[in-house]
């Protein structure tokens, strides 16, 4: 949700700015700006729209300063324009800052702020900010204290990057429940939103703590906690590679990270059989303390939900646990059975959401114990839960998730069989049979990608002009049909909603009619039965069908317009390999459509408002 990047050295910076900015590109997209030390003022340069934009106006420029930060705005407070875009400035333009987050008393800020003479140019909360700077400079302190006290009267989330013409080559760093990391190399030093902007530069990272505070400039590089104390930071060394950034001969990330899916789910597996049974050491709860758990409630927004729904089966289905999922937005507002024996699960990509981040705090306070499944090392779900599993995705830039999800729905599903495993439900034996089951879905993902591609673009085909679409499905298959809808929803714009097959009936059967599209989930299970009978009564109602069902089954044929047969596969697994055709169904619909599907209207990768 917004993309900060900054730079102090020796190299020029406009260059380095718009290359970090278009890696951060996938937090928002919908204006961006630079503020470019020169000649001892600030350039600052906005544009609405994407990152490109910018950077074709920057083409007319070629600033020579070293110093200089820059913003890819997801418009929270004032609509996306150039005069909401930032980095934002004080009054006499000397003074700027982009800001990462949610400044919850702008308002009174504001008003102070104004009543004290200060002009404001746009309508976003985070323009307080160098005002408040400002009046501090104005004050007697330098760049550095000025954001310290800048940063002490915000209410709110905040990643802050600011320079000021007055301190060349002084660039100062904060956040506050906003990620923000700053990159060491020979050159000097590099601030972002993300580790992703600085790889070209740099391996060693600081990734700022809540509180902390960064000076930094061409030769010298000082960190302070929360409480103004200097520290020495703990320099981490990123050894992941910085492809995860290109689309590596793919014409867009998603499909690039719907491929990597079985590497996903086979890195997400490794190590976890130790001796013969299931390790998860970071849970950090004694086999005892896990006996003891009696409630799980998988909390979770938007796809990281729907991999709860799937969890929710797997939990009750096989340790036997009562097992809640809930959308974190809403299980935060509610007043939630909570004892010291109920696990939460909160289930995140980003690691930042901040309505799931809010329903771990609160589930903590209430006295939970809070596991974090998260693909975000060091994210704030991991470091605010008792432990957490990696999903081992990597970086996930398409924003609409893929293999993020696959992840989360594998790692969920080794904790309902740890589960199982501790509470004695499933032998050992069965644990390593389902184990030994679920390590083969990477093997069908695998063939699921190279062989379903003509089947699914033939049914794109004929759904692509379609106003709405319903996805529908039983037990497993009703969690599935809830990502499919979403994906399809969110990259195509093409309505879609998601029912529980036997739903249909109860209302959703009145939206059918001739051509109408139901996408079934109809892979064999204990319900197959039952969601061919569904439809038929969908058939019998005009409804164009489009099936993912399981190869052999030469019934499915006579009830479905298209049919994309993928591997047998158990059901309790049916959603690792049943999600992939349609998550390249959505794209290839979104594609049809004229869309962009990496970048899809109005939405960001991390949703770090409430
Ligand atoms: O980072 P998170 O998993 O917490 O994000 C939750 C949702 O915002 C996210 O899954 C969103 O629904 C994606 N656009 C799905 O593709």
């Amino acid at each position: 949700m917004c993309g900060i990047v900054g730079y102090t050295g020796t190299r020029p910076v406009q260059n380095i700015l718009v290359e970090g900015l278009s890696r951060l590109e996938y937090r928002g997209y919908d204006s961006a700006g630079v503020a470019i030390e020169q000649d001892g003022a600030l350039q600052v340069i906005h544009r609405k729209g994407k990152v490109g934009s910018l950077a074709h106006t920057l083409g007319h420029f070629d600033f020579s300063g070293t110093c200089g930060i820059g913003h890819t705005r997801w418009a929270t407070h004032g609509r996306p324009s150039e005069a909401n875009a930032h980095p934002h400035v004080s009054c006499d333009g000397r003074i700027a800052v982009v800001h990462n987050g949610i400044i919850e008393n702008f308002a009174e800020l504001r008003e102070e702020l104004e009543a004290a003479g200060h002009a404001f140019s746009s309508e976003t909360d985070t323009e307080v900010i160098p005002h408040l700077i400002e009046e501090a400079c104005r004050e007697g302190a330098d760049l550095f204290q000025a954001v310290r006290e800048a940063a002490e009267r915000l209410i709110g989330a905040y990643a802050i990057a600011a320079v000021s013409a007055e301190e060349p080559g002084v660039l100062v760093a904060a956040r506050k429940d906003s990620p923000l990391v700053v990159g060491l190399a020979d050159d000097g030093s590099y601030v972002a939103s993300d580790i992703i902007a600085v790889l070209d530069a740099t391996r060693e990272v600081v990734v700022l703590s809540d509180g902390d505070v960064a000076k930094l400039s061409p030769d010298a590089r000082e960190f302070y906690n929360a409480r103004g104390e200097r520290f020495q930071p703990e320099v981490a060394h990123v050894d992941w590679d910085v492809d995860v950034a290109e689309k590596g001969g793919y014409p867009d990330f998603m499909l690039k990270e719907i491929h990597e899916q079985p590497r996903v789910i086979r890195d997400t597996l490794a190590g976890r059989l130790v001796n013969g049974a299931l390790a998860i050491d970071e849970l950090d709860l004694s086999v005892e303390e896990l006996n003891l758990i009696d409630r799980v409630y998988v909390i979770a927004c938007g796809t990281s939900y729907h991999a709860g729904l799937i969890a929710k089966n797997l939990v009750e289905g096989w340790a036997r646990i009562p097992c809640e999922c809930e959308v974190a937005s809403e299980f935060r507002y509610r007043n939630p059975i909570i004892t010291p024996t109920t696990l939460v699960v909160a289930v995140s990509q980003s690691g930042e959401t901040a309505d799931t981040l809010a329903a771990i705090r609160d589930a903590r306070v209430k006295g939970a114990r809070v596991f974090g499944i998260t693909n975000v090392v060091g994210s704030p779900v991991a470091r605010e839960s008792d432990g957490v599993i990696y999903t081992k995705a990597n970086k996930e830039i398409a924003v609409a998730s893929t293999k993020s999800f696959l992840g989360q729905v594998v790692s969920l599903t080794l904790l309902a069989l740890l589960l199982a495993q501790v509470k004695g439900k499933l032998k050992m034996n069965q644990v390593r049979l389902l184990f030994r089951e679920l390590a083969d879905t990477a093997d069908q993902v695998e063939r699921i990608l190279l062989e379903c591609g003509p089947a699914v673009d033939a049914a794109a085909q004929a759904c692509k002009d379609a106003a709405s679409a319903l996805f529908v499905g039983r037990g497993m298959g009703a969690a599935i049909a809830c990502e499919g809808a979403l994906k399809l929803k969110e990259i195509s714009y093409l309505h879609a909603e998601a029912y529980p097959a036997g739903e249909m009936k109860h209302g959703p059967i009145a939206l059918i009619d001739e051509g109408f599209p139901v996408i079934a989930v109809a892979t064999k299970s204990p319900v197959y039965d039952k969601v061919v009978s569904n439809l038929q009564e969908a058939k019998a109602r005009g409804a164009m069908v489009v099936a993912v069902a399981t190869e052999g089954d030469e019934e499915i044929g006579r009830h479905a317009d298209h049919v994309v047969f993928i591997p047998k596969v158990r059901d309790a697994f049916s959603a690792v390999t049943a999600s992939v055709p349609l998550q390249l169904f959505a794209r290839a619909i979104a594609l049809e459509r004229g869309c962009d599907v990496d970048q899809p209207r109005n939405l960001a990768k991390s949703v770090t408002v409430e």
